[in-house]
């Protein structure tokens, strides 16, 4: 399905990044570029896999993005798939909540997806192809209690990619932004959540559990491919229902 496609894909080292970077990979991408600024998580998950390009960078880092880019372009000439996935939560109730915390999540999960896609889309435009799928939240479009920060950058993505679809549009390339919306993911980011609360998620969720990395990499994989080549602009919901 991704035979001669070139990948690159965010936070790539774990969780549903992870899943992300081995379907592609295992489905015939000519190389997938799996960046993650934790090293050693990285480097072990894709030691064995000679179409992962692991690369140690933070998606804060302008000039090590755009470094980064221009490799990319004289390795391949082109980017056919970008994920943006890489976030981080920081939870706090509003009146708690420290500038640190609220500045540290707006700067990844807002600013970050803006470094990568500013640096990468000119390719894709340039070529006249690419998709562009950034991981938001159901908590993007429903807010959530002590989520100030995380929502607001989850209901920016929505915005942006929103934006880049008319942007890219205009300029008359078939050049694809889309969001994908996960309810309550089986990742390491939940893995430290109290039972009671993961046990009431679950309560709420009609299909009555958590979802799996693979069910998100089956929408991003999917939103990904030519199979979607007139969706853009649109949030793809992966939450059992919870958000109706
Ligand atoms: N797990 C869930 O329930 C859930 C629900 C909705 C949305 N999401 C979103 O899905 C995405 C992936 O979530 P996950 O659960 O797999 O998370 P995770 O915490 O398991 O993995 C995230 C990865 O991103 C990397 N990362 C963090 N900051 C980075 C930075 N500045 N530069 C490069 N890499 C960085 C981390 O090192 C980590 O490997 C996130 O955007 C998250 O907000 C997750």
């Amino acid at each position: 399905m991704f035979n001669s496609k070139i990948c690159v894909v965010t936070g790539a080292a774990q969780g549903i990044g992870r899943t992300v970077v081995e379907r592609f990979a295992n489905n015939g991408a000519t190389m997938v570029y799996a960046l993650d600024m934790n090293g050693d998580v990285l480097n072990e998950a894709f030691m064995n896999q000679s179409n992962v390009k692991p690369i140690v960078v933070d998606i804060c880092d302008r000039p090590a993005i755009t470094d980064l880019v221009e490799q990319i372009k004289s390795d391949y000439g082109r980017v056919d798939v970008l994920v943006n996935n890489a976030g981080i939560t920081r939870d706090a109730l509003i009146e708690n909540m420290t500038e640190q915390d609220w500045d540290l999540v707006v700067d990844v999960n807002l600013k970050g997806v803006f470094n990568v896609t500013q640096a990468i889309a000119p390719i894709m435009v340039a070529q006249d192809y690419g998709s562009i799928i950034t991981m938001s939240s159901v908590v993007g479009t429903d807010g959530n209690i002590g989520q100030s920060n995380y929502a607001a950058t989850k209901g920016g993505v929505i915005a942006m990619t929103k934006t880049w679809a008319k942007e890219f549009a205009r300029k008359g390339a078939q050049v694809r932004a889309n969001c994908v919306a996960p309810g309550f993911v089986e990742t390491p980011m939940t893995a430290d959540l109290p039972e009671k609360v993961l046990d009431m998620m679950k309560d709420k969720t009609p299909l009555s559990r958590m979802a799996t990395p693979e069910d998100i990499a089956n929408g991003v994989e999917f939103l990904a491919s030519d199979k979607s080549s007139f969706i853009t602009g649109q949030v793809l919901k992966i939450d059992g229902g919870l958000v109706l």
